[in-house]
């Protein structure tokens, strides 16, 4: 199949109330592990990557290796950009065959996010590319914040509101209490924050930072109009885990394809996981 686009799946999601797996990739391995778990759950899927994964990997791989993935795949699967907070760069990945983009101005005064913002979907739309961006502040769990501190990162309802009808952006990623990378404590989720925005914005809801978010946590907030759930630390955590078991049951192992290889299929298990905990399994 050919790639599709966020926006794509997140109307059908939006239709049968379930939320799309995005999950983050940054070598063959993640892309294969992704779209096998896609497969064995007859799931539409995002794949995504970070600037960092594209510094990595090099946008015509990362391009490249999803492109045929994709194209063998039996499920739909889109190619998304995570975190876009460099202009170029989103148009780079634009041309370059990217059919989703996250525009991240949320470090921005809110006029100068709303016109980046803005000047994105202006682009894309032209080319039939779907657009995600950012209001409040995800952040980081190693970010040492006070409470209060929080509160004030957290996305304002009013403000999405007029956010995304001034944009015309096509899903909106809400700071409603969750954080990037592994917690240090149990993430409380604003639910009545998410509510309000809800009630308030009428496009799909993306929700950053999911790994290490309890299970139930999730469910609710999809059930409270959470369309795309982000996945990265989960991934890493559970190739580091397939590499180490090899390594430590098998010092003398040198063959990388020994080792990435039960890597590869740790990082499958738990993508299956979370698209059946997302309720996306065979939704195809
Ligand atoms: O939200 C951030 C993702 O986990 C990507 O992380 O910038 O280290 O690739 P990265
Ligand atoms: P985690 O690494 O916390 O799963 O967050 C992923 C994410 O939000 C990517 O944009
Ligand atoms: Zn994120």
């Amino acid at each position: 199949m050919s790639l599709v686009t966020v926006k794509e799946l997140l109307q059908k999601a939006e239709k049968g109330g379930y939320a799309v797996g995005a999950f983050n990739c940054n070598n063959m391995e993640i892309v294969q592990a992704i779209v096998q778990a896609a497969e064995a759950e007859n799931a539409p899927v995002i794949i995504q990557a970070s600037q960092g994964a594209i510094k990595y990997a090099g946008l015509d791989f990362i391009v490249g290796l999803v492109n045929i993935a994709a194209g063998k795949a039996t499920v739909p699967v889109a190619l998304h950009l995570d975190h876009g907070t460099d202009f170029v760069q989103v148009v780079r990945c634009i041309k370059s065959g990217f059919t989703s983009v996250m525009y991240d101005g949320s470090k921005l005064p809110l006029e100068e996010n709303i016109m980046m913002t803005k000047k994105v979907v202006e682009i894309a739309q032209a080319v039939g590319v779907s657009t995600e961006a950012e209001l409040g502040k995800i952040g980081g769990t190693e970010d040492d914040v006070r409470v209060s501190d929080k509160e004030a990162m957290m996305t304002d309802p009013q403000e999405a509101k007029v956010f995304a009808e001034s944009t015309g952006v096509d899903a909106l990623a809400v700071a409603i209490g969750t954080a990037h990378g592994q917690y240090k404590f149990e993430p409380k989720l604003d639910f009545a924050r998410l509510v309000k925005i809800k009630e308030l914005v009428d496009i799909p809801i993306v929700l950053h930072g999911s790994s290490g978010v309890p299970d139930q946590d999730i469910k609710k907030a999809i059930s409270l109009g959470v369309r795309k759930v982000n996945i990265d630390t989960n991934i890493r955590e559970a190739f580091v885990r397939g590499v180490h078991e090899v390594v430590r049951n098998k010092p003398q192992e040198i063959d990388p394809r020994k080792i990435l290889g039960p890597a590869k299929e740790k990082m499958a298990e738990i993508i299956r996981e979370k698209i059946r905990l997302f309720g996306s399994s065979g939704k195809a």
